[in-house]
């Protein structure tokens, strides 16, 4: 039995994703407003619960709560009596290191997973980091839960997990907020906004799926294979390096990874 604390919109799109691929499995959910623990339990057959305590027989505890409440749920598993010392916490708090969990929580025993919002349709990225007391059978339940709502890639530290998280877990905002300015430019010249929508999704699908079936090709290939010396495209390409995408997008990925930094010391104090 797997008990989910924390019912929001990315523990719904997993929880939903795993009951899909399997319907076996037992869902026990809780949020301190109930509402959307009942929503979820709803649609995986699973059961709300309004106590914590109510969650002693899962051995699994999906963690999906936002990290500025951990310190609030730590005071309420320890009004509530509920005994997770033995428990296997699966976390997918960003920049929440599996010692803080360990520590606030009192358990041993830590997963650290970063899902993205693809997850929601089946085509997520899961990063995913065991705490060392993690055993080979969680592993396994780990692995097959999160296959279910996409890809999973172990990272082999936590620093690496942090960082990657700024492309893999942030990256969709990355990728609409392109899409947007191409469509705020189809836009500027006459073309419907929805129009202007649907070639950008064609776009990113169309371009995402060749470098998928062409994966053996370096990037550096299938950008030449759309450009040619004296056309079209070069054009744009040579004007997007010389205003420095390349650095930009360094400087992005380095303001996000401070901020878990930051999120990670304050959680701390
Ligand atoms: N969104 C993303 O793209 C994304 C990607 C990767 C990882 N994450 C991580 O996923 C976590 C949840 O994000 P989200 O976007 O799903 O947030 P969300 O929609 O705001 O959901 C947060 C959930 O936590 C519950 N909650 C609030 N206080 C709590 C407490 N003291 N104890 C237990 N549960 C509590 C809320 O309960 P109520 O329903 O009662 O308000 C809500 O169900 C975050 O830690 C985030 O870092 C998010």
């Amino acid at each position: 039995m797997i008990a989910v604390i924390g019912c929001g919109n990315m523990a719904t799109a997993i929880v939903k994703g795993f009951f899909n691929k399997n319907n076996e499995i037992n869902f026990l959910t809780y949020t301190p407003s109930y509402t959307r623990a009942e929503n979820l339990a709803k649609e995986v057959n699973g059961r709300a619960v309004k106590d914590l305590s109510e969650l002693h027989e899962a051995s699994t505890i999906v963690l999906a709560c936002k990290p500025q409440q951990l310190n609030s749920l730590s005071q309420s598993i320890n009004d509530s009596g509920l005994d997770i010392t033995n428990k296997h916490i699966i976390s997918i708090l960003a920049a929440t290191p599996v010692e803080t969990i360990k520590k606030k929580l009192g358990v041993s025993r830590v997963t650290r997973i970063m899902p993205n919002t693809p997850a929601l349709i089946g085509m997520g990225m899961s990063l995913v980091f065991h705490g060392k007391e993690v055993l080979d059978n969680e592993k396994k339940l780990v692995d097959e839960f999160f296959s279910s709502c996409g890809e999973v890639a172990e990272m082999p530290s936590e620093t690496v997990f942090d960082q990657v998280t700024t492309v893999s877990g942030s990256g969709p905002a990355y990728v609409f907020l392109f899409a947007q300015t191409m469509v705020t430019k189809l836009v500027s010249w006459g073309v419907s906004e929805a129009k202007a929508k649907e070639i950008s999704i064609q776009l990113f699908r169309g371009s995402s799926e060749l470098m998928a079936h062409q994966k053996d090709l370096s990037l550096e290939t299938l950008i030449s294979n759309v450009t040619s010396k004296g056309g079209v495209t070069i054009e744009a390409v040579n004007s997007y390096k010389s205003s420095g995408i390349e650095g930009m997008t360094s400087t992005a990925l380095d303001a996000a990874y401070l901020r878990s930094q930051n999120i990670e010391n304050e959680l701390n104090k």
